[in-house]
């Protein structure tokens, strides 16, 4: 209990309520489409199966949105934007007293949102509880601020005008979602999205559909008007509707830069789509020879092994200076070895399965390319167990930069350890990819850290710290880690129009 306190603890989401045991069985209580209100059997009568990451075996069969309950969807939604809905005309201190109480709602269902997410996705139930579901409250809670104060500006022009701005919603916002942070990567959308006044249709992962139906029905709860909230689960050719719709005014995406790409290009056929794009990465971790080394060794441990490695800022390639290379490799390889895997609703466990056999594949894959090619595999290196997807914590050093596991995103456990001399040539490598989502620096000498993150391009810098996200502060990429920020007030402006209005000023004084 104490070492998983202690774990998340810098994490500013981190939640100091004791850890109650689990639900090792949380009932399924929703597993429909959710449109106006309202739940819905599939117009196809198709279903798919949700997979308990830990057995493999089935939980529930939910119902699969195709194209006509995406057209369903659509037009309720339009239904609730239209000029004179209840939503359209309600006061905006109203909206942020409707996310304050869905926060409500997911702090009075903590331990159940928790266990069903855990059940879903297979992340140790213990960060379930302390991350998942406090930062999505937080996001909430945060938005809900923001609800009335989202102001446009009163402009000075030439006298003889009057000149100011509105921040008007965008309208009908798709949002597609993974499985790696299922609850909160709801949240992250839809909070930013119904402060601004919009109207929603998420697409939750496929592989972990539950804790955003039983969210569905929290707004429902929470009292948000029909149509306002819509969740269409299914896979991939579910979004894909809802990408290709000319009544969806904007996608919100996070997910693989393929699907990102893909989906950028479709979105622009037909009614130019706005999209905000939050996609994959190969975070680099600076680690200079001034600190503290086992604090660096955590901290990089953290950086890259949280969530089974399945973060898209994950930090990846750990670059470490070389003087304390050989150190940093050894005591990196025995934390990894000591990391306890296994059941995720055990209290001791730190290490949960991957998501799902194709995400498993993808990672041998990669650890057999990693030997292939000249990397030393220090420990780790195999799958555990023959039920579930486990992976055993794996560390390869001597990583070269043109090696495949130093350049394409794994999303699994497996650190890439690589030896740097000097801190221009350091940052010149770290830049050296396709990617900018995150990336950090550890070190004692704040010139030298200052020095390091001005000279990376990424979208967040750590220093001597890492995976410290923050609803206050903007979260999102450069380069092909795509567009657009989340969170802070800088995640308003995805979900809003400027509009301009410019009065002609009559003289008159009678
Ligand atoms: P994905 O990008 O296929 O899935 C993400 C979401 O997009 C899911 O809801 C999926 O149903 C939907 N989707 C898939 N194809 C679509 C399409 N053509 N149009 C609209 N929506 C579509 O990611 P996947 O296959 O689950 O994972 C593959 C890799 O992507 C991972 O190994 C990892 O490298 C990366 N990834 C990155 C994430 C991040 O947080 N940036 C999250 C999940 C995966
Ligand atoms: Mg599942």
């Amino acid at each position: 209990m104490l070492r998983v306190l202690k774990k998340f603890q810098h994490l500013r989401c981190f939640s100091s309520a004791a850890l109650p045991a689990p639900d090792v069985n949380p009932p399924i209580l929703y597993t429909g489409i959710f449109i106006n209100n309202e739940w819905h059997k599939s117009k196809s009568e198709k279903t798919f199966p949700t997979i308990n990451p830990a057995t493999g075996e089935v939980i529930a069969e939910v119902q699969e949105g195709d194209n006509a309950d995406i057209d369903f969807a659509v037009e309720v939604a339009n239904k609730a934007f239209k000029r004179h809905s209840p939503w359209r005309t309600m006061d905006a201190s109203q909206r942020g007293i409707l996310l304050n109480k869905l926060a409500d709602l997911i702090e009075r269902d903590h331990k159940y949102l928790a266990s069903l997410e855990t059940l879903d996705n297979g992340k140790p139930y213990s960060a379930a509880y302390y991350v998942d579901v406090p930062f999505s409250v937080q996001v909430l809670r945060y938005y809900a601020g923001w609800a009335d104060k989202n102001h446009g500006k009163v402009i000075p022009a030439d006298g003889k005008v009057f000149a100011y701005t509105r921040h008007e919603p965008v309208g009908v916002c798709g949002q597609i979602i993974p499985w790696n942070f299922p609850m909160l990567m709801m949240t992250w959308k839809i909070a930013p999205a119904l402060a601004t006044g919009n109207v929603i249709i998420l697409k939750p992962a496929e592989q972990t559909p539950l804790t955003a139906l039983y969210i569905a029905q929290l707004t429902k709860e929470a009292g948000f008007p029909d149509g306002v909230v819509n969740v269409v689960p299914g896979y991939g050719k579910t979004g894909a509707a809802l990408v290709a719709h000319n009544k969806v005014d904007k996608i919100a995406f996070t997910g693989s830069t393929e699907v990102g790409k893909l989906i950028n290009q479709n979105a622009a056929k037909g009614n130019l789509k706005r999209t905000t794009l939050e996609l994959g990465g190969k975070s680099p971790n600076i680690i200079l020879k001034d600190v503290d080394l086992n604090h660096a060794v955590e901290t990089a441990h953290f950086g890259l092994f949280f969530n089974m490695g399945q973060c898209c800022c994950a930090g990846s390639r750990t670059f470490v200076q070389a003087n304390i290379y050989d150190e940093f490799v050894e005591k990196s390889a025995l934390r990894a070895k000591s990391k306890t895997v296994g059941d995720p609703f055990d209290l001791k466990i730190e290490q949960g399965p991957q998501i799902d056999e194709q995400q498993l594949n993808k990672i041998m894959d990669m650890i057999k390319s990693g030997k292939e090619e000249g990397a030393s595999l220090v420990t780790g290196g195999e799958r555990i167990g023959t039920k579930g997807y486990f992976v055993a914590p794996t560390v390869f050093a001597d990583v070269k930069d043109d090696m495949t596991i130093a350049k394409e995103e794994i999303f699994g456990p497996v650190q890439q350890i690589l030896k740097f001399d000097d801190l221009d040539e350091v940052i010149e490598r770290a830049n050296d990819t396709d990617y900018g989502l995150a990336a950090a620096v550890l070190t004692k000498d704040l010139d030298k850290a200052n020095y390091i993150t001005q000279g990376l391009r990424a979208g967040t810098v750590w220093v001597n710290t890492y995976n410290t996200i923050i609803s206050q502060v903007p979260f999102g990429g450069y380069k092909m880690s795509g567009h657009g920020r989340e969170l802070g007030e800088y995640g308003l402006q995805a979900y809003t129009e400027v509009k301009s209005v410019i009065v002609q000023l009559n003289e008159k004084n009678s």
